[in-house]
């Protein structure tokens, strides 16, 4: 059970949550203006106007759970006789709406809310006649807003004070700020949030390091960013430096832990600047959740939200890390343009990822991680029922975007980037790619975009290596190409041979994995038949410790395996793993294990009923999904 299997569960049961009435046509009246074309996931008409740059204001009611306020849109004006301004919201009270010129005094002006969209919630219509190119909104979050987690002093890891934290990736802003929620648009934003005290406000942008905890926070985003990017949260937080430009925000209790684990992100911030180019947004921060924040990590620029089960003690998983300041490059610098080119983002980040692991941890941990995302695209390819979905090209109109959340994009993407590294060399790929992100730095761009430019920049430079139809099969075929670059792992080969012998009945005394990686772990119990027998799990448990949980990724993985087997003896921890975790790939494949028998899926329905409460609003849709309890 993998990662990228985990994704994939989450993936098909977002499909099942998704709706199946039509998808509203956006308002786009005027010609493109970009070459992106329309976004399916947002009704914002931005070929008339968008957006620059926004000043947020919040206050934040932990007692209401709302957030409430006002944001002023400063717009571009792309058709001048435009006079209807289109925004994304999703559950959100509009109370009033004023317009103007930016140096004008603002004037109220009506506005309606359009019927709500399961998927992209409602289009929020402001008469916006020219020369007017400013928009103020005031409004009030609700406390379901599907982009933000209250969580009760219990919830989090000192019990001590509330927390609040958005997560807006993919269509989630809309829950908490009127927008355009494209990711082909971005701006600039200030903000000023006020907190009740002690506690502190960080977001994704320009801020004081330690501030006085006095309640009032100010915020500068200078570098434009699209609107999936834009997140803020509120804690008893801490704040540790580990170098001049990196530092941890934390708990009490986490945050010395958390400097110890990621000690090393300077360093894989000089190499991966070494190879793609400068660091381009100032400081680089990691921001550690309670356990209940729904993935491992969310790139938020300049603020990394991570969740706390990387901290392994070990660093075994701090390729997170890699991963997330990856996106600083692929993703936060080059934006895919849509939904529909989350592999671009993804894909690209991974390829980044396991190059910087390989530079700073070796090749061969490097090797581990590709291989083991490899095999879980292969589990994935095998479970996924639409063909498009298979492929770097998926038509995801009508359908929400999180569906695309699986290790095709990912894995796949990554794969591709390898191909070419093989095939050019890794010095020509290296700096083909950093061409590519210094060419569209601050911009949104588009997978004909990308051939564009690798026809351009790497194949008609070097002719005769890859073909077009090589190309195209990557992109497009359902079915891997023929000559994939499979990754392989000297010390997978060491487990494998391993995992025979216990097979074969040996002693687990006689097992050698002394020294063993975390990836060899997984590789280990990801391997394992789909039956085994109460005294093999019983071996297992007592000689490796399995059910202590101490690594929450190797801990899935077994967990995954007692399920399946109906192994009593460890559902204690298990219940424990389900309910003290909210990251979505760590529980979702238990709970899906356990749905499968019906006694399982009765202790699932009790735990998940225990727990639902501690889950953020993504995740507990995704767990009602595979209970098949959505109304419980
Ligand atoms: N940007 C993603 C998380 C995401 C994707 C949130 C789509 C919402 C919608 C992030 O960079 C990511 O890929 N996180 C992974 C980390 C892993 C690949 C190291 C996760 O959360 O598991
Ligand atoms: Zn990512």
């Amino acid at each position: 059970m993998t990662r990228t299997l985990c994704l994939t569960v989450i993936a098909l049961m977002m499909t099942a949550c998704a709706t199946s009435e039509p998808v509203r046509t956006p308002a786009s009246p005027a010609a493109p203006a970009t070459s992106a074309a329309t976004d399916p996931h947002s009704y914002a008409n931005t070929t008339a106007f968008a957006t620059r740059h926004f000043e947020l204001d919040l206050d934040v009611d932990f007692d209401r759970r709302v957030l409430s306020g006002h944001v002023v849109l400063r717009l571009d004006r792309r058709d001048a006789q435009a006079a209807t301004l289109v925004l994304d919201t999703r559950d959100l009270d509009i109370r009033a709406v004023s317009v103007g010129t930016a140096d004008g005094a603002l004037t109220p002006t009506a506005f309606s809310l359009d019927a709500r969209d399961p998927v992209l919630g409602s289009a929020l219509r402001i008469s916006l006649p020219p020369p007017a190119d400013t928009v103020r909104i005031d409004y009030a979050t609700q406390p379901q807003a599907s982009g933000l987690q209250w969580l009760t002093p219990e919830q989090t890891t000192d019990k001590q004070h509330p927390f609040l934290f958005t997560q807006s990736q993919a269509i989630h802003a809309r829950s908490w700020i009127p927008l355009q929620d494209t990711p082909q648009i971005r701006s600039s934003f200030e903000a000023r949030i006020r907190a009740p005290k002690p506690l502190l406000a960080v977001m994704a942008a320009e801020m004081q390091a330690d501030p006085a905890r006095d309640g009032d926070y100010r915020f500068e985003m200078p570098q434009p960013i699209p609107s999936y990017l834009i997140a803020l949260a509120v804690g008893d937080l801490r704040f540790q430096a580990m170098s001049e430009r990196t530092a941890i925000y934390a708990e009490p209790s986490v945050v010395a832990r958390a400097a110890a684990e990621f000690e090393d992100t300077e360093v894989m911030m000089q190499r991966s600047e070494a190879i793609y180019g400068p660091y381009r947004w100032g400081r680089y921060d990691l921001l550690i959740l309670p356990s209940a924040f729904p993935y491992g990590g969310m790139e938020n620029p300049r603020l990394t939200f991570a969740t706390p089960t990387v901290i392994a003690g070990d660093k075994s998983l701090v390729s997170l890390v890699a991963h997330e300041l990856a996106h600083s490059w692929s993703g936060n610098l080059v934006t895919n343009a849509s939904w529909g080119d989350f592999w671009l983002n993804e894909g690209f980040t991974n390829h980044l990822t396991y190059r910087i692991m390989e530079e700073i941890f070796g090749a061969d941990r490097g090797a581990q991680e590709r291989a083991l995302g490899a095999n879980d695209l292969k589990e994935t390819l095998a479970r996924l029922t639409r063909d498009d979905d298979k492929t770097l090209l998926p038509d995801l109109a009508g359908r929400d975007p999180d569906d695309n959340v699986t290790d095709v994009p990912y894995e796949r993407g990554a794969l591709f980037l390898a191909y070419l590294e093989d095939r050019f060399g890794r010095d020509t790929f290296d700096a083909f790619l950093r061409k590519w992100f210094d060419a569209h730095a601050f911009q949104s761009v588009t997978t004909p975009q990308f051939l564009a430019f690798l026809d351009r920049e790497l194949l008609q430079p070097n002719p005769g290596i890859v073909s077009a139809a090589q190309i195209d099969a990557w992109l497009r075929s359902p079915t891997m190409p023929a000559d994939t670059v499979w990754p392989q792992s000297a010390a997978f080969a060491q487990v494998d041979a391993e995992r025979s012998r216990f097979l074969g009945g040996s002693d687990t005394a006689q097992l050698a994995v002394d020294g063993w990686s975390t990836r060899q772990w997984q590789y280990f119990l990801d391997g394992m038949p789909e039956q085994l027998d109460a005294a093999q799990l019983q071996a297992l448990d007592a000689a490796f410790d399995l059910s202590s949980g101490r690594n929450a990724a190797i801990a899935t993985r077994w967990f995954c395996i007692v399920a399946r087997n109906t192994y009593a003896p460890a559902y204690p921890q298990m219940e424990q793993h389900l309910k003290s975790i909210g990251r979505m790939l760590l529980i979702v494949p238990v709970y899906r294990e356990l749905a499968k028998t019906e006694d399982g899926r009765a202790l699932a329905r009790r735990i998940y009923e225990e727990a639902r409460a501690g889950y953020h609003p993504i995740a507990q849709d995704a767990i009602a999904g595979v209970l098949g309890s959505k109304d419980a």
